[in-house]
Protein backbone atom coordinates (compact mmCIF):
# COMPACT_ATOMS: atom_id res chain seq x y z
CA UNK A 1 0.00 0.00 0.00
CA UNK A 2 2.75 2.34 0.59
CA UNK A 3 4.48 1.44 -2.39
CA UNK A 4 0.95 2.52 -4.44
CA UNK A 5 1.02 5.83 -2.13
CA UNK A 6 4.18 6.78 -3.28
CA UNK A 7 3.70 5.96 -6.51
CA UNK A 8 0.63 8.19 -6.39
CA UNK A 9 2.51 10.82 -4.93
CA UNK A 10 4.87 11.47 -7.83
CA UNK A 11 1.71 11.99 -10.05
CA UNK A 12 -0.12 14.52 -7.89
CA UNK A 13 -0.43 17.85 -7.99
CA UNK A 14 2.28 19.83 -5.25
CA UNK A 15 -0.62 20.67 -2.76
CA UNK A 16 -2.03 17.16 -2.66
CA UNK A 17 1.43 15.95 -2.08
CA UNK A 18 2.27 18.33 0.55
CA UNK A 19 -1.21 17.39 2.28
CA UNK A 20 -0.42 13.65 2.17
CA UNK A 21 2.78 14.10 4.02
CA UNK A 22 0.53 15.84 6.86
CA UNK A 23 -1.60 12.51 7.29
CA UNK A 24 -0.55 10.27 9.72
CA UNK A 25 -1.42 6.42 8.35
CA UNK A 26 -1.82 4.89 11.51
CA UNK A 27 -4.40 7.53 12.46
CA UNK A 28 -6.69 6.89 9.98
CA UNK A 29 -9.97 7.55 10.72
CA UNK A 30 -11.72 4.31 9.91
CA UNK A 31 -15.14 5.56 9.25
CA UNK A 32 -15.56 8.82 7.05
CA UNK A 33 -19.28 10.42 6.46
CA UNK A 34 -19.56 13.15 3.97
CA UNK A 35 -22.47 15.32 3.66
CA UNK A 36 -22.59 16.06 0.23
CA UNK A 37 -23.63 19.53 -0.12
CA UNK A 38 -24.57 22.92 -2.40
CA UNK A 39 -24.83 21.07 -5.68
CA UNK A 40 -27.90 23.44 -5.99
CA UNK A 41 -26.04 26.82 -5.31
CA UNK A 42 -22.67 25.63 -7.17
CA UNK A 43 -25.26 25.51 -10.60
CA UNK A 44 -26.90 29.04 -9.70
CA UNK A 45 -23.64 29.95 -9.10
CA UNK A 46 -22.59 29.01 -12.83
CA UNK A 47 -26.30 30.27 -14.09
CA UNK A 48 -26.51 26.84 -14.67
CA UNK A 49 -30.11 24.67 -13.55
CA UNK A 50 -29.70 22.80 -10.05
CA UNK A 51 -29.70 19.05 -11.83
CA UNK A 52 -26.37 20.38 -13.30
CA UNK A 53 -24.89 20.54 -9.80
CA UNK A 54 -26.13 16.90 -8.93
CA UNK A 55 -24.48 15.57 -12.28
CA UNK A 56 -21.28 18.06 -11.28
CA UNK A 57 -21.60 16.33 -7.85
CA UNK A 58 -22.02 12.69 -8.90
CA UNK A 59 -18.53 12.92 -10.48
CA UNK A 60 -16.50 13.87 -7.58
CA UNK A 61 -17.80 10.76 -5.55
CA UNK A 62 -15.48 8.46 -7.15
CA UNK A 63 -12.19 11.01 -6.54
CA UNK A 64 -13.25 11.65 -2.76
CA UNK A 65 -13.61 7.54 -3.10
CA UNK A 66 -10.14 7.35 -4.33
CA UNK A 67 -8.23 9.43 -1.95
CA UNK A 68 -10.43 7.54 0.76
CA UNK A 69 -9.36 4.61 -0.18
CA UNK A 70 -5.36 5.30 -0.82
CA UNK A 71 -4.95 6.48 3.05
CA UNK A 72 -6.59 3.41 4.59
CA UNK A 73 -10.67 4.33 4.95
CA UNK A 74 -12.48 1.51 5.76
CA UNK A 75 -15.73 3.16 5.46
CA UNK A 76 -16.97 6.23 3.49
CA UNK A 77 -20.83 7.31 3.98
CA UNK A 78 -22.13 9.61 1.38
CA UNK A 79 -25.33 11.56 2.30
CA UNK A 80 -27.17 11.26 -1.01
CA UNK A 81 -30.86 11.49 -0.37
CA UNK A 82 -32.30 12.69 2.45
CA UNK A 83 -36.03 10.90 3.45
CA UNK A 84 -36.74 14.64 3.55
CA UNK A 85 -35.55 15.68 0.04
CA UNK A 86 -38.78 13.88 -1.48
CA UNK A 87 -40.30 17.39 -1.04
CA UNK A 88 -38.01 18.78 -3.83
CA UNK A 89 -39.95 19.60 -7.22
CA UNK A 90 -41.02 16.41 -9.30
CA UNK A 91 -37.92 17.08 -11.55
CA UNK A 92 -35.47 17.41 -9.31
CA UNK A 93 -36.15 14.21 -7.56
CA UNK A 94 -36.85 12.65 -10.96
CA UNK A 95 -33.19 13.56 -12.06
CA UNK A 96 -31.62 12.31 -8.96
CA UNK A 97 -32.99 9.06 -8.58
CA UNK A 98 -31.38 8.17 -12.43
CA UNK A 99 -28.25 9.03 -10.76
CA UNK A 100 -27.22 5.60 -10.15
CA UNK A 101 -27.96 4.51 -13.19
CA UNK A 102 -25.50 6.70 -14.71
CA UNK A 103 -22.81 6.74 -12.27
CA UNK A 104 -22.48 2.72 -11.62
CA UNK A 105 -21.87 1.62 -15.29
CA UNK A 106 -19.29 4.76 -15.41
CA UNK A 107 -17.54 3.87 -12.28
CA UNK A 108 -17.92 0.27 -11.02
CA UNK A 109 -14.79 -1.13 -13.03
CA UNK A 110 -12.23 1.74 -11.20
CA UNK A 111 -14.04 0.80 -8.17
CA UNK A 112 -13.68 -3.42 -8.63
CA UNK A 113 -10.59 -3.01 -9.49
CA UNK A 114 -9.39 -0.74 -6.48
CA UNK A 115 -11.33 -3.69 -4.29
CA UNK A 116 -14.13 -1.27 -3.34
CA UNK A 117 -17.47 -2.78 -1.50
CA UNK A 118 -20.40 -0.76 -2.19
CA UNK A 119 -23.36 -0.80 -0.16
CA UNK A 120 -26.41 1.47 0.85
CA UNK A 121 -28.03 2.53 3.92
CA UNK A 122 -31.69 3.38 3.78
CA UNK A 123 -35.16 2.36 3.04
CA UNK A 124 -35.14 0.49 -0.66
CA UNK A 125 -39.15 0.93 0.08
CA UNK A 126 -40.24 4.28 -2.23
CA UNK A 127 -37.19 4.08 -4.88
CA UNK A 128 -38.08 3.94 -8.12
CA UNK A 129 -37.44 0.11 -9.74
CA UNK A 130 -34.22 1.65 -11.78
CA UNK A 131 -32.49 3.34 -9.18
CA UNK A 132 -32.66 0.09 -7.10
CA UNK A 133 -31.72 -1.97 -9.69
CA UNK A 134 -28.84 -0.09 -10.59
CA UNK A 135 -27.69 -0.18 -6.77
CA UNK A 136 -28.60 -3.61 -5.94
CA UNK A 137 -26.40 -4.40 -9.10
CA UNK A 138 -23.29 -2.41 -7.62
CA UNK A 139 -23.80 -3.94 -4.21
CA UNK A 140 -23.83 -7.81 -5.89
CA UNK A 141 -20.72 -7.03 -8.07
CA UNK A 142 -18.82 -5.86 -5.50
CA UNK A 143 -19.76 -8.50 -2.41
CA UNK A 144 -16.59 -10.26 -2.21
CA UNK A 145 -14.71 -6.86 -2.05
CA UNK A 146 -12.66 -6.46 0.90
CA UNK A 147 -11.13 -2.93 0.27
CA UNK A 148 -13.28 0.82 1.58
CA UNK A 149 -16.77 0.54 2.25
CA UNK A 150 -18.63 3.02 -0.25
CA UNK A 151 -22.16 3.40 1.59
CA UNK A 152 -24.35 5.30 0.10
CA UNK A 153 -27.06 6.53 2.46
CA UNK A 154 -29.95 6.90 -0.02
CA UNK A 155 -33.72 7.30 1.00
CA UNK A 156 -32.25 8.05 4.39
CA UNK A 157 -32.82 9.88 7.54
CA UNK A 158 -31.47 9.18 11.10
CA UNK A 159 -35.35 10.39 13.09
CA UNK A 160 -36.85 7.43 10.56
CA UNK A 161 -34.11 5.05 11.13
CA UNK A 162 -34.41 5.47 15.35
CA UNK A 163 -37.83 5.15 14.82
CA UNK A 164 -38.19 1.79 13.59
CA UNK A 165 -35.67 0.56 15.35
CA UNK A 166 -38.23 0.83 18.31
CA UNK A 167 -40.61 -0.40 16.71
CA UNK A 168 -38.59 -3.31 16.34
CA UNK A 169 -37.66 -3.06 19.65
CA UNK A 170 -40.96 -3.46 21.24
CA UNK A 171 -41.58 -6.09 19.16
CA UNK A 172 -39.19 -8.20 19.97
CA UNK A 173 -40.14 -7.62 23.72
CA UNK A 174 -43.40 -8.82 22.68
CA UNK A 175 -42.03 -11.97 21.42
CA UNK A 176 -39.38 -12.34 24.29
CA UNK A 177 -36.41 -11.77 22.14
CA UNK A 178 -35.36 -8.89 24.05
CA UNK A 179 -35.61 -8.23 27.71
CA UNK A 180 -36.12 -4.22 28.61
CA UNK A 181 -33.13 -4.92 31.25
CA UNK A 182 -31.09 -5.46 28.12
CA UNK A 183 -31.55 -2.63 26.17
CA UNK A 184 -28.11 -0.77 26.23
CA UNK A 185 -26.17 1.74 23.79
CA UNK A 186 -24.75 -1.32 22.28
CA UNK A 187 -27.99 -3.02 21.93
CA UNK A 188 -29.57 0.18 20.34
CA UNK A 189 -26.97 0.51 18.10
CA UNK A 190 -27.67 -2.89 17.05
CA UNK A 191 -31.11 -1.83 15.39
CA UNK A 192 -29.69 0.63 13.50
CA UNK A 193 -29.27 0.59 9.85
CA UNK A 194 -25.46 0.56 10.41
CA UNK A 195 -25.00 -2.20 13.32
CA UNK A 196 -22.72 -3.67 11.08
CA UNK A 197 -20.30 -0.45 10.94
CA UNK A 198 -18.39 1.65 13.19
CA UNK A 199 -19.13 4.78 14.37
CA UNK A 200 -18.01 7.72 12.22
CA UNK A 201 -14.89 9.06 13.59
CA UNK A 202 -15.26 11.87 11.14
CA UNK A 203 -18.46 14.20 9.69
CA UNK A 204 -17.57 16.38 6.71
CA UNK A 205 -20.29 18.34 5.66
CA UNK A 206 -19.77 20.61 2.63
CA UNK A 207 -21.61 24.26 1.24
CA UNK A 208 -21.08 26.08 4.61
CA UNK A 209 -24.39 24.98 6.15
CA UNK A 210 -23.64 24.07 9.94
CA UNK A 211 -26.55 21.49 10.61
CA UNK A 212 -26.98 17.66 10.44
CA UNK A 213 -29.74 17.12 8.62
CA UNK A 214 -30.90 14.21 10.08
CA UNK A 215 -27.89 12.62 8.91
CA UNK A 216 -26.63 9.87 11.30
CA UNK A 217 -28.14 11.18 14.55
CA UNK A 218 -27.44 7.78 17.16
CA UNK A 219 -24.17 7.18 15.45
CA UNK A 220 -22.16 10.60 15.07
CA UNK A 221 -22.89 11.35 19.33
CA UNK A 222 -18.72 11.25 19.36
CA UNK A 223 -17.88 11.93 16.00
CA UNK A 224 -15.38 15.01 15.01
CA UNK A 225 -17.64 17.58 12.82
CA UNK A 226 -15.78 18.98 10.11
CA UNK A 227 -17.04 21.65 8.00
CA UNK A 228 -15.95 23.29 4.90
CA UNK A 229 -18.06 26.67 2.68
CA UNK A 230 -16.48 24.77 -0.47
CA UNK A 231 -19.75 23.21 -2.52
CA UNK A 232 -19.74 19.86 -2.82
CA UNK A 233 -19.02 19.72 -6.90
CA UNK A 234 -15.93 21.68 -6.10
CA UNK A 235 -14.69 19.68 -2.93
CA UNK A 236 -11.26 18.19 -3.55
CA UNK A 237 -8.64 15.38 -2.31
CA UNK A 238 -6.71 18.32 -1.38
CA UNK A 239 -9.80 19.95 1.34
CA UNK A 240 -10.59 16.08 2.16
CA UNK A 241 -6.58 15.33 3.24
CA UNK A 242 -7.19 18.39 5.23
CA UNK A 243 -9.92 16.98 6.69
CA UNK A 244 -8.07 14.33 7.99
CA UNK A 245 -5.04 15.99 9.10
CA UNK A 246 -7.24 18.50 11.67
CA UNK A 247 -8.82 15.18 12.90
CA UNK A 248 -5.85 13.66 13.45
CA UNK A 249 -4.77 17.02 15.58
CA UNK A 250 -7.91 17.04 18.05
CA UNK A 251 -8.24 15.31 21.05
CA UNK A 252 -11.05 12.56 21.54
CA UNK A 253 -11.90 12.61 24.94
CA UNK A 254 -15.12 11.01 25.21
CA UNK A 255 -16.04 12.98 28.30
CA UNK A 256 -13.07 11.79 29.89
CA UNK A 257 -10.22 14.40 30.51
C1 LIG B 1 -26.82 18.29 -2.09
O1 LIG B 1 -26.91 19.49 -2.76
C2 LIG B 1 -27.41 17.14 -2.84
C3 LIG B 1 -28.68 16.64 -2.31
C4 LIG B 1 -29.27 17.06 -1.25
C5 LIG B 1 -29.33 15.60 -3.06
P1 LIG B 1 -28.23 20.39 -2.69
O2 LIG B 1 -29.15 19.97 -3.78
O3 LIG B 1 -28.81 20.35 -1.34
O4 LIG B 1 -27.63 21.80 -3.02
P2 LIG B 1 -28.02 23.16 -2.28
O5 LIG B 1 -27.79 22.91 -0.83
O6 LIG B 1 -29.44 23.44 -2.60
O7 LIG B 1 -27.07 24.16 -2.84
C1 LIG C 1 -28.70 17.08 3.26
O1 LIG C 1 -28.71 18.21 2.47
C2 LIG C 1 -29.02 15.87 2.46
C3 LIG C 1 -28.01 15.46 1.50
C4 LIG C 1 -26.85 16.03 1.30
C5 LIG C 1 -28.36 14.32 0.71
P1 LIG C 1 -30.00 19.13 2.30
O2 LIG C 1 -29.62 20.20 1.35
O3 LIG C 1 -31.17 18.31 1.97
O4 LIG C 1 -30.18 19.70 3.78
P2 LIG C 1 -30.89 21.03 4.27
O5 LIG C 1 -32.23 21.09 3.63
O6 LIG C 1 -30.01 22.17 3.85
O7 LIG C 1 -30.93 20.90 5.75
MG1 LIG D 1 -28.54 21.43 0.32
Amino acid sequence: MVFKLVKEWLGRSKPVKAELQDIELDKVPAHVAIIMDGNGRWAKQRGLPRVAGHHSGMKNVKKITMAANQIGVKVLTMYAFSTENWKRPKEEVDFLMKLPQEFFPLEIEELIENNVRIRMTGWREGLPEYTLKAIEGAIERTKDNTGLILNFALNYGGRKEMIAGVQEMIRDVHSGKLQVEELDENRFSSYMLTSDLPDPDLLIRTSGELRLSNFLLWQIAYSELWFTEAYWPEFTESLFLQAIAEYQRRGRRYGGV
